[in-house]
């Protein structure tokens, strides 16, 4: 069985991508920073599952780290036929609250990482008789975030570079699926440094992560193109793409803004 590759699988909506992944059989390539938590998810995955996972602890945030994660697939022989694009964060507050390392880092990892991914592996894809990219981008991307600016500019840049490589690909055998979470259950909000009136809204809505990766996971074998999770978030991003966008943004601001 070839391998699933999963970026951000330390935790949140990634280890459970991998949970999913393991339960249909597929050995996987964990990566992330944390080593120690890596170790610790492909442990329980492998006892549980009975798959093989391996895993590498590094930096996604770091410039042309893609030739490196390749060069390990490539170096242990490893076939990936799924590519999962889902180590991300994102930082609210105003533009200059952050250095202007702190943005391009995000932006970096969020946009640059995950094309450069797709675009190294491409060719290995392209072999398997059947093979698959998910990228998640993140409910932001349907309207514009004053505070979470960077953020949610990132995730539409990864929901068009998705859907546009889907159609590229189209007389291949890779199919590219584009999946937006809502407001999750994971250690993201605490990255984010989201204050106390953005929280409490997402508290109202949050999914677990793991009913999120079984959507994902579901709509990317079917070969889905764009999905957003939770009849709440389709609802959002319809009202955002109806109604006027100053309301909306005038909204976002009253609820990001710390
Ligand atoms: N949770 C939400 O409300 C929500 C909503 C919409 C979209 N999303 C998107 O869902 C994806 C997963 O986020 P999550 O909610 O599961 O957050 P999370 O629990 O904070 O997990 C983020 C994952 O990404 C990894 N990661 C972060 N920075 C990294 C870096 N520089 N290099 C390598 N790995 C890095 C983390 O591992 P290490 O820390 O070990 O590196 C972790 O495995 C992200 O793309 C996020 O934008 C989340």
């Amino acid at each position: 069985m070839s391998y699933a590759l999963i970026t951000g699988a330390s935790k949140g909506i990634g280890k459970e991508i991998a949970k999913e992944l393991a339960n249909r059989k597929y050995n996987l390539l964990l990566v992330a920073r944390s080593g120690d938590l890596l170790a610790k998810v492909a442990q329980e995955i492998t006892e549980t599952y009975q798959v093989k996972v391996d895993f590498l602890a590094i930096d996604l945030a770091a410039i042309g780290v893609a030739h490196k994660i390749y060069d390990w697939v490539n170096a242990k022989q490893y076939e990936v036929s799924v590519l999962v694009n889902n180590a991300g964060y994102g930082l609210v507050g105003a533009l200059e609250d952050y250095s202007v390392e702190a943005n391009r880092d995000m932006m970096t990892l969020n946009m640059l990482t995950l094309t450069e991914m797709c675009q190294v592996f491409l060719p290995m894809l392209k072999k398997q008789t059947k093979a698959y990219i998910l990228n998640i981008a993140s409910s932001t991307a349907y309207q514009a975030l004053p505070f979470m600016a960077i953020y949610a500019a990132t995730k539409v840049f990864v929901l068009n570079f998705s859907r546009g490589l889907k159609h590229e690909l189209s007389d291949t055998s890779v199919s590219v699926t584009v999946v937006s979470p809502g407001s999750t259950a994971t250690d993201f909000n605490d990255r984010a440094q989201v204050g106390e009136k953005a929280l409490k809204a997402a508290e109202k809505v949050m999914m677990l992560p793991k009913e999120v990766a079984q959507i994902a996971v579901k709509e990317m074998f079917e070969g889905s193109t764009e999905v957003v999770t939770g009849l709440v978030n389709k609802l959002g991003a319809f009202l955002a793409w109806i109604a006027p966008k100053t309301i909306t943004e005038k909204v976002a601001k009253g609820i990001y803004q710390k």
